[in-house]
């Protein structure tokens, strides 16, 4: 009778994606699992592109109570729930799912995740009137708002691909300005804070060559790149004196909802957790 009931209590969750190896989500869901002394588990699974929606269809078979969603299949995730939260629909992506009476719920917590990483890792960031973002992707497009949300009255974007700048500043209304790459030096000596939302300078991808020899003084600098934990640009915003954010609190943080729509408890982000994953960004070589 006892493993019956403890058999019914065991939550599982997952993370899913293709590929899925490189996913630090377990270390973080099982870390907490363990400090709550909550009896579940959390793995990754590999889905393959076309198969999430029989992926969808198995879950409560499988036990799962929800999951995590990453590429290829975030925007899919969202079509195929059947409640999203408005910030998913606003996002037009999905990485949180759990089930609610049955039915399947989408979020996106990528945004909310950005958001409380800077109020760890560099409270009063907010105060900043100006920044400049680097990149205009879906990562981009999080932390836009997370900036908007918080009051950031202008935003500089610069992309490469100009019209991509121009497409999603559009979506976003007047604070947002789009620009190319090359006025990034210019945009720097107005920038309280400036953020590399682009994955230049992660491990095996191209560096991210940009001087900040003009950044203003006093403005900080936030990566969302965490291989490694010290990234070139965050390595010579810290040469320059300037404070800067790394981009493993957005990780972890974006986990917080899931595990507590999943586990019904919410977890926090602590030193000890930080440090777990560090080590594993190491070893990995960042
Ligand atoms: P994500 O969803 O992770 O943001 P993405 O949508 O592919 O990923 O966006 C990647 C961002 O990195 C884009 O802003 C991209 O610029 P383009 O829109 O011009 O492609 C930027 N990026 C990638 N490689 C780049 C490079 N070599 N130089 C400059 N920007 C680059």
């Amino acid at each position: 009778m006892d493993q019956i009931v403890s058999a019914m209590e065991f939550k599982r969750a997952c993370v899913i994606g293709s590929p899925i190896a490189h996913s630090r989500s377990p270390l973080i869901h099982n870390y907490w699992l363990q400090h709550h002394g909550i009896a579940g588990s959390y793995d990754k699974i590999e889905v393959k592109p076309g198969e999430l929606a029989a992926f969808f269809a198995s879950m409560a078979d499988r036990g799962l109570v929800g999951c995590n969603v990453t590429v290829p299949h975030k925007e899919e995730a969202l079509r195929l729930a059947q409640h999203r939260t408005p910030r998913a629909e606003e996002f037009g992506a999905a990485n949180t799912i759990w089930f609610e009476n049955g039915e399947l719920c989408a979020d996106n917590t990528d945004s909310h995740g950005y958001e409380m990483s800077l109020d760890q890792d560099v409270p009063g960031w907010d105060k900043a009137e100006r920044a400049l973002v680097l990149g205009a992707g879906g990562a981009s497009r999080a932390i836009i708002a997370a900036l908007l949300r918080r009051g950031i009255g202008r935003i500089d974007l610069v992309n490469r691909n100009f019209a991509r700048a121009e497409d999603l500043a559009g979506l976003f209304g007047k604070r947002v300005h789009a620009y190319g790459f090359d006025q990034a030096p210019l945009l720097m000596r107005e920038a309280d804070m400036l953020v590399n939302t682009t994955a230049l300078g992660m491990q095996g991808k191209e560096p991210l060559l940009l001087s900040l020899d003009s950044l203003k003084d006093g403005a900080l600098v936030s990566d969302i790149v965490y291989v490694p934990l010290e990234t070139g640009l965050l390595k010579q915003a810290k040469a320059r004196g300037h404070r800067v954010a790394g981009g493993l609190g957005m990780l972890l943080h974006q986990a917080v909802p899931g595990f507590a729509a999943w586990f019904g408890t919410t977890p926090e982000v602590t030193p000890a957790l930080r440090a777990i994953l560090e080590d594993d960004v190491r070893k990995a070589g960042g």
